[in-house]
């Protein structure tokens, strides 16, 4: 099922060709300093990467979920952290293509698409991450506008994006009484608290947003009131495909410095992959990447067929950035005392891989949305 036509191949070497530019000599740095560069957004955004899956009528390249993942397997080879960026700031695109207005479609969906702004996704709150249903900010309707009040925390791009699709409780406790909003950046009312000090992916910026009083007029509700529980999970959905599209280009960068590595270093007057232990160590680390991909690939391909892909999702992200985690501490291993140091990079990709397993829904989320998935489907009999 799985290979790269010409197109796909030619974008995967035209994405790979930038990165390697532009993107690269700023990772050393930009992890140690803890630094985003907004002008690196921009270029992607001028090269077409930030809005692959957008139709072309509102300034995207109208490709499909494969294609997606082609372009993040690609940047995260170089920077995971840039591929959380173009991932997030998809979330609000799907969201709009999905559930927008046209008004609110023509609004932002060419400037997220573009690079002229930047997006954000605001769910997660101190007190509900996997309970995400249980969201406590409120956003009381006085006339024609909500006023929102409450924390959100762990957001990326919080203080430097434009925009965020953020959910608030609109009705009474649980999934049911949450609605969504289009939030802009420069809300009155609406400021940053602490940014996170983070063991990986720290040219990502996390930030606590705090909303007191923040006036919205109606039109930035999506779809009714009530409708942002679903809003949120299907955005999930598709937002944990691009997570494992991230993590199998992390896998892969790990394997391929290990294996050059481990074909460069000798001990014992030979090359150290000529030693079983090494050797069998890379044979695995390679399966683990492969069956990532393949997984990451079919929940785009259901994705892009109009085919259900929830549980697949939920698979591919999990499997892929377990591999991820499981790959890159190998890769640390293979290098034995120097993966340990800052001097290569393998000891940055292992503490990036593990946010991957805690972001856009636990690991643990992800085989409770699988486990739920197989008991329906065996109690319609399947
Ligand atoms: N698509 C559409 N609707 C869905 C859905 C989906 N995938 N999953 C659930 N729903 C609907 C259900 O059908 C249900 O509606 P009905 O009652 O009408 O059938 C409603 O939503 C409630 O569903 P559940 O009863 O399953 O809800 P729950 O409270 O048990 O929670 C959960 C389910 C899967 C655990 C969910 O809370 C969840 O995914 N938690 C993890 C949250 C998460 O991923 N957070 C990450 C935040 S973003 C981030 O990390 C990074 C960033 O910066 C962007």
């Amino acid at each position: 099922m799985f290979q790269l036509d010409d197109d796909q191949q030619a974008l995967a070497d035209a994405v790979a060709g930038f990165c390697q530019e532009t993107l690269a000599p700023t990772v050393k740095e930009d992890d140690e300093a803890e630094r985003f560069r907004r002008e690196l957004f921009t270029a992607m955004g001028e090269q077409g990467f930030l809005g692959v899956p957008t139709s072309e009528e509102y300034g995207g390249l109208g490709l499909g979920y494969t294609e997606y993942c082609v372009v993040l397997e690609e940047i995260a080879k170089v920077s995971s952290s840039y591929a959380v960026t173009v991932a997030v700031n998809g979330l609000p695109q799907i969201i709009l293509s999905m559930y927008g207005t046209e008004a609110q479609k023509a609004e932002w969906l060419p400037k997220l698409a573009s690079g002229e702004a930047l997006g954000g996704f605001a769910l997660s709150e101190p007190e509900s991450g996997s309970d995400a249903g249980s969201l406590k900010t409120t956003a009381e309707k006085r006339g024609d506008t909500y006023v929102l009040n409450g924390t959100k925390f762990w957001i990326t791009h919080g203080g430097v994006a434009d925009v965020y699709i953020i959910m608030a409780r609109t009705g009474g406790p649980g999934p049911k009484g949450v609605s969504a909003f289009i939030l802009p950046g420069d809300a009155p009312g609406l400021s940053f608290g602490k940014k996170e000090e983070k063991m990986g992916m720290r040219a990502s910026p996390t930030v606590e947003l705090v909303l007191e009083d923040v006036v919205l007029p109606a039109e930035n509700l999506i779809r009714e009131e009530g409708f942002g529980f679903t809003v949120a999970m299907a955005a999930l959905d598709s937002g944990r495909i691009t997570i494992g599209a991230t993590a199998v280009g992390l896998a892969q960068a790990a394997l391929d410095y290990a294996g050059a590595y481990a074909l460069e270093r000798k001990q014992f007057n030979k090359p150290i992959i000529d030693f079983q232990g090494v050797g069998f160590m890379l044979a695995d680390m390679a399966m683990k990447t492969e069956t990532a991909r393949l997984l990451v690939h079919k929940a785009a391909w259901l994705r892009d067929q109009g085919q259900p892909y929830s549980d697949i999702a939920a698979m591919a992200k999990c499997t892929a950035t377990d591999a991820a985690m499981a790959v890159t501490t190998d890769a640390v291993q293979v290098l034995g005392g120097y993966g340990y140091t800052r001097e290569h990079p393998v000891e940055r990709y292992m503490r990036d891989a593990k946010v991957m397993q805690i972001v856009e829904g636990t690991n643990q989320i992800q085989r409770l949305v699988i486990a739920r998935h197989l008991k329906r489907k065996y109690s319609a009999g399947a």
